[in-house]
């Protein structure tokens, strides 16, 4: 009878645990979009075989447009592009991470400025909301052209899904740009690798609220694909996702973490589903005091290029692995 018991928990838990391997699916295939983001721009290493053109004519991805910063603009971040998938009915907008001296002092600009959506006054306003610097202050600047891209791509094809995606600083970019097509009435997904913090605690709440973060975790419980809501993809010894540090900062939306550092390529059991969308367990894992936190939790900066494949530069063939 109590080994019975037991067995019942145990199944119980286990259930509670697992998710649909389509979920595990979407997140390997955005992986892939948000690392494409580091193989379109004429970079270092690349190859014909990782390069747009082979993109294109390998993986179905129709390029409609690659941003890059507008120096005279005072741009200095924001590579971006935005590609069709006309066979699935996806539109993809992805953002690349770090890669250059602007991104790099972009993300080191950590203050916090008061926080408000650019193209639309949203149903429910952020109160008492902050966000990183660095992150917003170059997003006002070169979104507004990756918005009227898209806009474009999107009049002709309101039947198509639209995904936004990146990895690293991609990631805070794709949030806030997620949050202005959502607080337009669109209904993106947002999937992130290795984002740095974004916002503060009233900017989590709120964006959980605007993607039906609570509804999300429910249905993903309930073995269900995701969709059109928000996604936080970790890696567990990944240094990045807790910067910055301190109370000013946290996450939002679902979490799945990557609990393997010997493969680039973890199974559906080394990826595991946070269903306690309130406070990550990223969250509830720190001391308080970031550099004990380093050491104990083992955090990297190689944990940061290891999202079902090898990220960021250089994009050669074991970047573009489907
Ligand atoms: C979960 O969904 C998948 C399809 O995505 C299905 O193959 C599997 O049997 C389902 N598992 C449970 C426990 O319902
Ligand atoms: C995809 O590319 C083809 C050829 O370049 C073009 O004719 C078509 O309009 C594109 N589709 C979209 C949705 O941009
Ligand atoms: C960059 O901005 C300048 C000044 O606004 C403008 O003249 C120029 O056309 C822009 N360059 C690109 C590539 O959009
Ligand atoms: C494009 O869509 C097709 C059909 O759903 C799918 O097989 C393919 O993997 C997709 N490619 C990308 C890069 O999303
Ligand atoms: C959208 O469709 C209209 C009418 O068919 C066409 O004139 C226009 O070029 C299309 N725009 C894009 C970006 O494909
Ligand atoms: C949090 O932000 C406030 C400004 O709103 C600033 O005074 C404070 O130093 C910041 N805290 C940390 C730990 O950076
Ligand atoms: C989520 O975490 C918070 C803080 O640790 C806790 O109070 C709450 O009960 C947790 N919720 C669930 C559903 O586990
Ligand atoms: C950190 O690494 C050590 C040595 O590999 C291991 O014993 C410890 O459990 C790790 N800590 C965490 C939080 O994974
Ligand atoms: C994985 O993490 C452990 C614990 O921090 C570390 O000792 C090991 O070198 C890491 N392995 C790889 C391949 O990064």
């Amino acid at each position: 009878m109590f080994t019975q018991l037991l067995a019942v928990l145990f199944s119980l838990l286990t259930l509670s645990a697992a998710y649909s391997t389509d979920v595990l699916d979407t997140l390997r295939r955005d992986s892939f979009i948000a690392n494409a983001a580091y193989c379109v721009d004429q970079m270092i290493f690349l190859t014909s075989e990782t390069g747009q053109t082979a993109l294109t004519q390998n993986y179905g991805l129709n390029f409609t447009t690659v941003f890059s910063p507008n120096f005279t603009e005072a741009e200095v971040t924001g590579n971006s592009f935005i590609a069709v998938n006309e066979s699935s009915k996806t539109i993809y907008v992805s953002f690349r991470g770090g890669a250059s001296i602007g991104d790099i002092f972009t993300d080191f600009d950590s203050d916090v400025v008061s926080y408000k959506p650019l193209y639309s006054v949203p149903k429910t306003t952020c109160d008492d909301c902050l966000v990183h610097d660095g992150f917003y202050s170059q997003f006002k600047k070169f979104s507004g052209s990756v918005f009227s891209g898209l806009m474009t791509i999107y009049q002709n094809n309101t039947d198509y899904d639209v995904v936004v995606t990146g990895h690293s600083s991609g990631g805070a970019y794709a949030l806030l740009f997620g949050i202005e097509l959502k607080s337009l009435g669109h209904s993106p997904s947002v999937v992130t690798f290795g984002s740095f913090r974004v916002g503060n605690d009233n900017f989590a709440k709120w964006v959980n609220k605007l993607f039906s973060v609570e509804d999300a975790a429910s249905s993903v419980a309930a073995n269900k694909t995701i969709d059109q809501t928000y996604v936080r993809v970790v890696q567990k010894q990944d240094v990045v996702p807790y910067l910055p540090a301190g109370e000013n900062f946290t996450h939002a939306g679902l979490q799945f973490q990557i609990n393997t550092n010997q493969t680039y390529y973890p199974t559906i059991e080394q990826v595991e589903f946070d269903s306690n969308y309130t406070v990550s367990t990223l969250d509830s894992s720190l001391s308080g005091n970031f550099f004990t936190d380093i050491y104990s939790l083992n955090l990297t900066f190689t944990g940061h290029t290891s999202y079902f494949r090898r990220m960021s530069l250089p994009c050669l063939q074991d970047s573009i692995v489907f």
